[in-house]
């Protein structure tokens, strides 16, 4: 949550490429912007980047010269979307600024402390006391690394930061703990921003910065040093990003680009996969804990949001497919609710590798015993260096917030695990081929499914639910997690009320609310749950609720119960269903949200990778 982004450069005018860095990060946090310059310019704004900017060229500062600065985006945490509470935060001279990513758990009594100590606070947020608490530490230390250094050693909780002081203009101070920050390398220049795509258009050369690591960075030269002490030299790396896979392309939103890219997902994230000696899946990050997976008594589950229902769907494939007891715990539930966990992996889902929840949970499972497992879209994030093992979605960037093409990837996986585990524990040869197969004929399915023509009649319908400020979302067995991750997305991206039920739950409660005015979305494929959910239809019917039902091509019995019918192909195998469901559901939320005029790819409150707890 939240961007950061600073620069140290042999070059004039970084005004540009911080401006340009902050449109990149805007998708981690778009309540409010800012920028420091070296010659002690700062521009804040609440709202866009775009606002930012406006008023960035309305006080001609897109013509300063200065050869550093640090910029940031916002996603509130303390204090109200107000310009004051925008980043960057200074001190009371104000010649340091600070931009600061994380949360500060002990800033009421460090801002009491440095009150009492004269400081003059011009914010509500956790962040500014890093400012005071630098500028306290300068006038104690002989350079603004050291100053950094004693006043992170004050602070408890997460921070990924850069800091400038207008005394040494061209040397930015970079540190992190809990929250990412990556140095890139250029000739001219040092930059530092918490995501590789702030980066991407300046250079390939990155370094990972670690929990603890202060970096020192000027503009041909950078130094890494422990917070504890000592010096450390971190790999660089070599990222390549493409524009095309970083712009909209010629889509109208990044959401409706991801959703059309989920067929290409697919068969990346499959490709290769293949390579055991009987023809079987062999995922290469799990050879290394092949052992301890003959082992195993139970899988848990874990994950926030749309990873939490693409887990959903890894729990009934595990139990299905491999016979082993299965538990689904949300990231945030999982200090509280799991226990033991010997004999017992913990498999967790994440897009970001960076949700904070969802590592501390698996940092928990690793206290406990269990063997720690990833399925993450983002390479080098925090999750990756939890886990003993994982693997990767390929997915490649997601920068809608609403996830889309990063829940198939990791159904695709778990599957593929899931066929893994049950060929070791007598899964027969033939059906575990089959389902692979199957698998692997789904994205030229889906790529059918998403033409033009089908996405108007999507849109057709969408335009119809769009009128609604309420709907259900049904589903039974395998399309229970679906039911809930099409209503997770449409009140996402369209601010309509909607709520995932098991449909068999309906008459315990929720069916209450039905009336011609409530609308239920019953998905209701083929496959061995079909029959139930028509009951679930009809006592919905016999009590005028409107019906849209996700059913499968040629299923006319659907089609006349229901007073709106999204029809999805037939799959070679109703394990394949959730595939196109799941499509069908994050389209009809798409347009929902773009009938109802929302910001689809940047909703309001919310952000991409959720690092606070
Ligand atoms: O990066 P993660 O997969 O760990 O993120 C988990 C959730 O925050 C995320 O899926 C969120 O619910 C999305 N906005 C859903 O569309």
């Amino acid at each position: 949550m939240c961007g950061i982004i600073g620069i140290t450069s042999k070059d004039a005018g970084v005004i540009r490429s911080l401006v340009d860095g902050l449109y990149r990060l805007e998708y981690r946090g778009y309540d409010s912007a800012g920028v420091f310059l070296s010659d002690g310019t700062c521009v804040r704004s609440v709202g866009k980047v775009s606002q930012l900017a406006a008023h960035i060229e309305a006080r001609r500062v897109h013509k300063n010269p200065s050869c550093s600065g640090v910029a940031h985006t916002r996603w509130a945490t303390h204090g109200e979307v107000t310009e004051a509470n925008a980043h960057p935060h200074l001190d009371c001279t104000k010649r340091i600024a600070v931009v600061h990513n994380g949360v500060i758990e002990n800033w009421r009594e460090l801002r009491d402390e440095l009150e009492k100590q004269g400081h003059a606070f011009a914010s509500e947020t956790d962040s500014e006391v890093l400012a005071h608490l630098i500028e306290r530490e300068y006038k104690r230390n002989e350079s603004l690394c050291t100053a950094v250094e004693a006043a992170l050693s004050c602070v408890r909780g997460a921070y990924g930061i850069a800091v400038v002081h207008l005394d040494c203009p061209e040397i930015l101070i970079a540190a992190c703990a809990g929250s990412p920050l990556i140095i890139g390398i250029t000739e001219q220049a040092r930059l530092v921003a918490s995501d590789p795509i702030a980066l991407a258009a300046h250079t390939a050369s990155m370094i990972w910065m670690e929990d603890g690591d202060i970096a020192v960075l000027e503009p041909h030269a950078h130094a890494i040093v422990r917070l504890n002490g000592g010096h450390v030299v971190r790999k660089e790396q070599q990222v390549h990003l493409s524009e095309q896979e970083l712009d909209r392309g010629e889509y109208r939103h990044y959401m409706l680009k991801e959703i059309m890219q989920i067929p290409e997902v697919l068969r990346v994230c499959m490709a290769g996969r293949n390579k055991s000696k009987d023809g079987l899946v062999w995922l290469g990050g799990l050879e290394r804990v092949k052992d301890w997976l003959y082992e195993l008594e139970r899988v848990v589950f874990t994950g926030c949001g749309t990873a939490y229902y693409a887990a959903q769907f890894g729990a009934y494939f595990f139990e299905t497919l491999a016979g082993i007891p299965t538990e689904v715990v949300l990231a945030s539930e999982f200090a509280d609710r799991v226990s033991v966990l010997r004999h017992a992996a913990v498999v967790a889902v994440s897009q970001s590798g960076e949700t904070k929840d969802t590592c501390d949970a698996l940092e928990e499972a690793k206290r406990r015993g269990a063997l720690a497992l990833g399925v993450v879209n983002t390479a080098n994030s925090r999750l990756t260096r939890i886990t003993h093992a994982g693997v990767h979605m390929r997915a490649g960037q997601e920068s809608a917030v609403a996830s889309t093409k990063a829940f198939f990837a990791p159904v695709a996986i778990l599957l593929m695990m899931a066929v893994q585990l049950g060929r070791m524990r007598g899964l027969p040869h033939q059906t575990a081929v089959q389902i692979l197969t199957d698998l692997a004929a789904t994205p030229d399915i889906l790529e059918r499914m998403l033409s033009k023509e089908w996405r108007a009649y999507v849109q057709e319908k969408a335009a119809v639910l769009s009128k609604y400020e309420n709907a259900l979302y049904l589903g039974r067995g395998l399309h229970y997690p679906a039911a809930c991750e099409g209503a997770l997305k449409i009140k996402e991206v369209s601010y309509i009320h909607a709520e995932g039920y098991a449909a068999g739950e309906m008459k315990h409660g929720p069916l209450a609310l039905v009336n011609e005015s409530f609308p239920s979305v019953i998905v209701v494929p083929q496959g061995p749950a079909r029959e139930k959910t028509l009951t679930s239809l009809a006592e919905i019917r016999a009590r005028k609720g409107p019906v849209f039902a996700i059913a499968t091509e040629g299923d006319t019995e659907v089609e006349q119960q229901a007073d709106h019918t999204i029809f999805v192909p037939r799959v070679p195998h109703p394990l394949m269903d959730v595939f196109v469901v799941t499509t069908a559901l994050d389209l009809l939320a798409y347009y929902a949200g773009v009938a109802r005029g929302c910001d689809v790819d940047q909703p309001r409150n919310l952000a991409k990778a959720v690092t606070t707890e």
